[in-house]
């Protein structure tokens, strides 16, 4: 059977969990293609051209400590907008959304895009305070060194770079389903996100 849910949304609204938790739910795949714009922006950091870092990346890279910094992920962001980054990506995850027992992808493009005939689409957000507090709580939870005011700068920044640019920018889809996250709790979101899913398959 194949089964595509589409989760796209800003920074830290909660895409990450909801994704993680719908995909359990169904016993679908899950694929994070943040971590293709990261890994790209860690190779770049590192001295790569990005689009060769782009069309060469292994496994491995997605598996890199680094990928969680702010450092990377501005990096992404601004990998991410350059038109041939994206489109040496666009393989990859549209085979992974048509494979064999059902997929959940999360990223910006996802319902746009990638996915644009996808089974579930969902645009998942909340207000700026609420995903610069939670991202906040994330990254210090983790030993990273991070204080507020910087945590929702990066996170402002990447929205206007991710929602500006020309290429695949970051909205939501008008066949999306919007689950706007600021007053939920995780699970309320996961039953929700959940509920239309179950809906359509
Ligand atoms: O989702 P995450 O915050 O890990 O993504 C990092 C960056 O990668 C985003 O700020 C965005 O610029 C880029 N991205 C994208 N398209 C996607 C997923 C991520 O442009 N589908």
């Amino acid at each position: 059977m194949k089964f595509t849910v589409a989760i796209d949304g800003p920074a830290a609204a909660g895409k990450g969990t909801l994704s993680k938790r719908v995909a359990e739910e169904f016993g679908f795949a899950h694929l994070d293609t943040g971590l293709l714009y990261r890994a790209t922006g860690a190779r770049v950091l590192a001295g790569a051209d990005s689009v060769e870092a782009a069309t060469s990346l292994e496994p491995e890279d997605m598996e890199r400590d680094d990928l969680r910094t702010t450092a990377v992920a501005q990096a992404a962001s601004k990998v991410a907008a350059i038109p041939e980054v994206r489109a040496a990506l666009v393989q990859f995850q549209r085979d992974f959304a048509r494979r064999e027992g059902g997929a959940v992808l999360d990223g910006r493009d996802i319902g746009t895009v990638i996915c644009p005939d996808a089974d579930v689409k969902l645009f998942v957000t909340a207000s700026d305070a609420v995903r610069a507090e939670r991202r906040y709580l994330e990254l210090s939870a983790n030993g990273h060194e991070v204080t507020r005011e910087g945590v929702l700068r990066d996170l402002t920044e990447r929205d206007a770079r991710d929602r500006d640019r020309e290429t695949a920018p970051m909205a939501a889809a008008e066949d999306a389903v919007v689950i706007d996250t600021s007053d939920m709790f995780i699970h309320d979101a996961v039953a929700a996100a959940t509920r239309v899913v179950r809906a359509r398959i």
